[in-house]
Parts: C-alpha cells; sequence; structure tokens
C-alpha cells in the first residue's frame, strides 16, 4: 500500500466494515485468536516535559503529583504475577528523579519477584542509558514518535527534538529491545497525509508493537479546547497497520475504551490482539490524568485483570500464553529463557 492508497481509504466516509474484516482476518493468520495481557503500572507522574497534549505537563500545576516506592511497583507486580499477566509496563513521565541506574533496579526487582517480561514507556533515554536497561533484563521499550509531521511535532512538544524521538527507536532497536512505537489520532492539524506517512514510518521501523489511540483533550492543556479523535478514524489506523504489519503487537488502547464503552473490543475485532490491564495502585490512578474521563480509575488492579479476562472470552477469543514476546522471526530473547 502506498500513501496515495492509504490516503483514498482514510478520506472514503463510507462503512469500512470490509477493511475491518480484512484486518481481522489478517490477526487471526498471523497472532490467532490469542490476545496478551501487558498489565500497566504508571509509577510516576512527575514529568519535565510540555507536551501541548497532555495533562501531566510540567506546566499543568493542579496536577497532584506522587512517585510510587520500589515495594509499591513489586507489589503491582506481583498482582499481574498472580493474574498470571506475563508483561508488565513500567509508565511515567520523563521523570529525572527515576535515574537508569534506578531504573535498573526495578527491572531487576520485578524479574527476581515475578519472573515477568518488563516493557518500559519512561520517555527518552540516551543510547548508553537504552544499554544499560537492556542489560538489566528489560525487554522491551515503546516510545510513540507521536506524529511523523515534524512542524506539528514541532509545535505539539515545545524543547523537544523530532530528529531524536527518530532516532532513540534506532538506538532501541540497536541495544536489543522488542521496540515499540505509535501515534495520537485526530491531533489538531494532522491531516490524512500526516496519518499515512506515520502508517509508512511503522513500517519503514518494522516496529514489534505499534500503539495508537485517540487524541481526547484534556481541559488544564494549551489545546484542552480543541475536537477530539474519533473513533472511526482511530480504528481504520488500527486496521491498516495490522495489514501493514501483520507481525506486529497491536493494543486494543484505554484511550480507544475511554472515548467508546466498547471501543476496545471494536479494537480487538479489527487487528488488535494486545490488551492492557491497569494494575497501578488506585489511589493513585487519578493522577495519571494525561486525558479526561480515562477508565479504570476507581477499579481495583485485580477488578481489571478480571474484567479484561472477560472481555477477551465474550469476543470468542482467548488469553495467549508466553510471555507475548515480538512475533518479528520469532524472537525469544531473554525473560529467563522463555520458550514463548
Ligand atoms: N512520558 C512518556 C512519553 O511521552 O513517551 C510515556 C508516558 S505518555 C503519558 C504515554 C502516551 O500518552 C504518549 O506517548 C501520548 O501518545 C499519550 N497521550 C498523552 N496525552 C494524550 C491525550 N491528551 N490524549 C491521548 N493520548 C495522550
Ligand atoms: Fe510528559 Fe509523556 Fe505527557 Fe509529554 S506525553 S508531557 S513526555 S508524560
Ligand atoms: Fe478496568 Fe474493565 S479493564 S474495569
Amino acid at each position: 500500500m502506498n500513501s496515495r492508497e492509504i490516503i483514498e481509504i482514510l478520506r472514503d466516509t463510507g462503512p469500512a466494515d470490509e477493511l475491518f474484516r480484512k484486518a481481522d482476518t489478517v490477526r487471526r493468520e498471523r497472532c490467532g485468536d490469542g490476545v496478551h495481557l501487558r498489565g500497566i503500572i504508571e509509577f510516576s507522574n512527575h514529568c519535565a516535559r510540555n507536551c501541548l497534549y497532555c495533562g501531566l505537563r510540567a506546566g499543568n500545576t493542579k496536577v497532584r503529583r506522587y512517585r510510587l516506592s520500589d515495594e509499591e511497583i513489586f507489589a503491582s507486580a506481583g498482582i499481574a504475577a498472580r493474574a498470571e499477566i506475563r508483561t508488565v509496563v513500567l509508565q511515567s513521565g520523563e521523570d529525572p528523579f527515576f535515574t537508569a541506574d534506578r531504573l535498573c533496579g526495578i527491572v531487576r526487582g520485578i524479574k527476581e519477584r515475578a519472573g515477568c517480561a518488563v516493557t518500559l514507556s519512561v520517555g527518552e533515554r540516551t543510547k548508553e542509558e537504552y544499554k544499560e536497561l537492556k542489560a538489566a533484563g528489560a525487554d522491551r521499550f515503546l516510545l510513540r514518535f507521536e506524529t511523523s509531521d515534524p512542524g506539528l511535532f514541532a509545535r505539539l512538544r515545545p524543547g523537544a527534538s523530532y530528529e531524536n524521538r527518530f532516532q532513540g527507536l534506532r538506538w532501541l532497536e540497536q541495544a536489543g529491545f522488542q521496540t515499540g512505537s505509535g501515534i495520537m489520532i485526530g491531533l489538531p492539524g494532522q491531516t490524512f497525509e500526516t496519518l499515512a506517512n506515520d502508517l509508512l514510518r511503522f513500517k519503514e521501523f518494522e516496529l514489534d508493537m505499534v500503539g495508537v489511540g485517540p487524541f481526547i483533550p484534556h481541559p488544564d492543556t494549551p489545546l484542552g479546547g480543541e475536537k477530539r479523535g474519533t473513533m472511526e478514524l482511530t480504528l481504520k489506523i488500527v486496521a491498516l497497520t495490522r495489514l501493514l504489519l501483520p507481525d506486529t503487537h497491536i493494543p486494543a488502547t484505554t484511550a480507544m475504551g475511554t472515548i467508546d464503552p466498547q471501543g476496545r473490543q471494536k479494537a480487538l475485532r479489527c487487528g488488535a490482539n494486545v490488551i492492557m490491564p491497569n494494575l497501578s495502585p488506585v489511589e493513585h490512578r487519578r493522577d495519571y490524568s494525561i486525558y479526561p474521563d480515562k477508565i479504570c480509575v476507581t477499579e481495583a488492579a485485580d477488578h481489571c485483570a478480571q474484567c479484561v479476562d472477560a472481555m477477551i472470552n465474550s469476543l470468542g477469543r482467548r488469553k495467549a500464553p508466553g510471555f507475548g514476546h515480538s512475533l518479528k522471526n520469532n524472537i525469544t530473547k531473554s525473560s529467563q529463557g522463555s520458550p514463548t
């Protein structure tokens, strides 16, 4: 598929059922009916950056900031282990308190205690730090490039470098990480041309994971008055991602579940094969408000784990066994020599 063909599909305002069906078929053929669970632990909402779209931006003084202690993080990882969730995703703002050294200790602690795969989503680090984190046992790293339009990137992420973001993805790959990236759908100023380029970038980087979700305006940010991304367009991007990268892991994201009560189920039916239950301590969930009305802010971790199990079953799918490593070239690296 080239850029022109993608734009044509995105422009078409008719039903996209055919596209969704094709993506679901490719998902079934390449990934099977198993859905991988990745338990997310939002361990710090401190952030040094000022992304215009994000509720955690440094300039938002209304946020009640928190950091989890190592023991709290290990306790959340323990919940994952008990619920047979074989990956934890450690996510935070860009928080300088969590140096690479400190993160390495946390990764090692999780591996020892819970024995699961570890994904990091902590923003940009140096090439050396990526290597250290990999050596400490981290398996995967998520770094969304957010948009492939350099002008839009510069406007939305003041002080951040477009080139560094993409360079980071290369460094992660070189360090041996299973690498994920992604974008938001419906950013102000984003066009169908931008989205087509975004999709081609996913392919160029041969990503192991691709996460997309609608942009949801946060009232306490400079973009608070903008329109949010739509479910229809987000699902089209999920489906096109599946067609372009048949072997990538694609989550049914929390942002989709936030703008549509059936959002995650819909995504799982048009290309997605991953879901990320929230394992953060319930007392801090409201404070990790990257966008408003986020789902699962009052439910306990065990509840979310059971909820996603039920959701998967209701779709006639099953919880995938194993760690859910990259499907590219049957990667079996790291995570205590897991066979899966
Ligand atoms: N701080 C790290 C980073 O930016 O890479 C990781 C955490 S950040 C909260 C995770 C993702 O949240 C970002 O990559 C961005 O795509 C998404 N996000 C931020 N603000 C959002 C909004 N208003 N609506 C939807 N998604 C948003
Ligand atoms: Fe910080 Fe990430 Fe939010 Fe940007 S998107 S303000 S880096 S938490
Ligand atoms: Fe949290 Fe359903 S996943 S309540």
